[in-house]
């Protein structure tokens, strides 16, 4: 028998399914100084991730990307028996787009029976994603704790799609001296602006004939936002309501958006829900609605 039961994807790419496998391969790729770019993934791999894993390409001397549908990130009623799985497709795409190796470990090896550790930023529990998905955060605070401990990452990325995500990693790294850095890359759409994401393959064709009312909804917040920061002679700060609902109104307008979970105007720069909006700051607006009964998220920055 093999030492190492890692199979060779192609002459560069590896796949290593066990955390002590993983080790012994990253050990005789990252030599010396040489940067390690990691890429989380739950799989189903769309031009959104693609896009983080060629910053991670052409940024470091080492690519590595994770396949992990984290279990603990789904609520009881969520789709994680149904989240979509192909492990051979995204080894596939990893490869071209030039992964020196994949760790795609089962929920057995990352969660044995005895797991009981928790990684929680308290600060989210406010957020209205956390909200509606209690406890999700916890979720991905735990998994990216353990895959950046694993994976040991010069650079790891993360999209800006999910903007409250992006916020835990950041604050999880700083308070734990995690020597990593977090990037954090724009958000790839659909040529209607729809955010793109694996739960898309979801919507029925008549769905996502009308899915980008929910980019257009964001667009119409942040025009009245611009309005307010082009035009001083009106007074500073504007209320969030006036944005609010703007991106409300043009979402009522499609009868395909069945649920309005929320649209949240939060500071960019500690996700704190705000009521007023000084023109010099930052903010991003975020929401959850259902388009027939897929939930979407998405959210755009608006920069003072
Ligand atoms: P997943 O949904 O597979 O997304 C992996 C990464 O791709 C995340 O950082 C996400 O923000 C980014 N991403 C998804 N759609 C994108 C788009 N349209 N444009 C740009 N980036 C996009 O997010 C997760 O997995 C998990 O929570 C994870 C971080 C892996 C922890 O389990």
């Amino acid at each position: 028998m093999t030492k190492y039961r890692y199979l060779t994807t192609t002459k560069t790419t590896k796949i290593a399914r066990t955390i002590d496998e993983f080790r012994s391969i990253r050990r005789d790729l990252a030599v010396g100084d040489q940067s390690v770019g990691f890429v989380p993934t739950m799989g189903a791999l769309h031009d959104g991730h693609l896009s983080l894993l060629r910053g991670a390409r052409e940024q470091n001397n080492v690519l590595i990307a994770s396949v992990f549908i984290n279990s603990k990130q789904f609520g009881p009623n969520e789709d994680f028996e149904k989240y979509p799985r192909n492990l051979e497709k995204d080894t596939e795409l990893l490869a071209e787009a030039g992964a020196d190796l994949i760790f795609a470990p089962s929920t057995e090896i990352m969660y044995p029976k005895d797991f009981c550790t928790f990684v929680r930023a308290e600060g989210f529990d406010h957020t209205e994603e956390e909200k509606c998905r209690p406890g999700f955060f916890r979720g991905v605070a735990t998994v990216v704790t353990k895959l950046l401990n694993i994976v040991r990452p010069t650079r790891a990325y993360f999209g800006q799609k999910d903007a409250v995500q992006c916020s835990v990693i950041r604050r999880i790294v700083e308070d734990l001296s995690i020597p990593t850095e977090v990037v954090v890359m724009p958000t790839v759409r659909e040529s209607d602006g729809l955010a793109m994401s694996s739960r898309n393959a979801y919507l029925t064709p008549e769905e996502r004939e009308v899915a980008g009312i929910v980019y257009a909804s964001l667009n119409a917040g942040r025009d009245v936002w611009r309005q307010h920061v082009l035009d001083e002679t009106v007074s500073d700060p504007l209320p969030a309501a006036v944005v609010r609902d703007a991106v409300v109104e043009t979402l009522r307008t499609e009868k395909m958006v069945r649920e309005i979970e929320y649209v949240s105007i939060d500071s960019w720069r500690n996700m704190r829900s705000v009521e007023t909006m000084p023109r010099a700051e930052s903010f991003v607006v975020s929401l959850a609605v259902r388009v027939g009964s897929v939930r979407l998220i998405d959210n755009v920055l608006l920069e003072g």
